[in-house]
């Protein structure tokens, strides 16, 4: 599994792991990105997904309105890749 970044500081790709959240491993990997609550909750982390798929297991995601989903917002602090190939767009909120 992979994450490709576009417009972000540094771009580049990552491996994924289904166990980790997308923001786990964008943190890990040293990439810069707006974090709180790390729960859904404050939406700071929130980014579009543009390419792949999610799954929020246990959480829902609070921290986004009906609008920003339907605009493909995710909140990668509770997200986890359930897609071979992901691309995510710059944090709506940058570092
Ligand atoms: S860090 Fe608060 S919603 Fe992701």
């Amino acid at each position: 599994m992979s994450l490709q970044l576009s417009q972000t500081p540094q771009p580049g790709e990552l491996q994924l792991h289904p166990e980790r959240t997308l923001l786990q491993t964008l943190q890990q990997a040293g990439h810069p990105w707006r974090e709180a609550c790390r729960n859904g909750v404050c939406g700071i982390c929130a980014c579009k997904l543009l390419v792949g798929t999610i799954d929020y297991k246990t959480h829902l995601p609070r921290g986004l309105n009906q609008l920003e989903l339907d605009e493909g917002l995710i909140l990668p602090c509770i997200a986890y890749p359930t897609s071979q190939h992901m691309q995510l767009d710059t944090p709506r909120y940058p570092k």
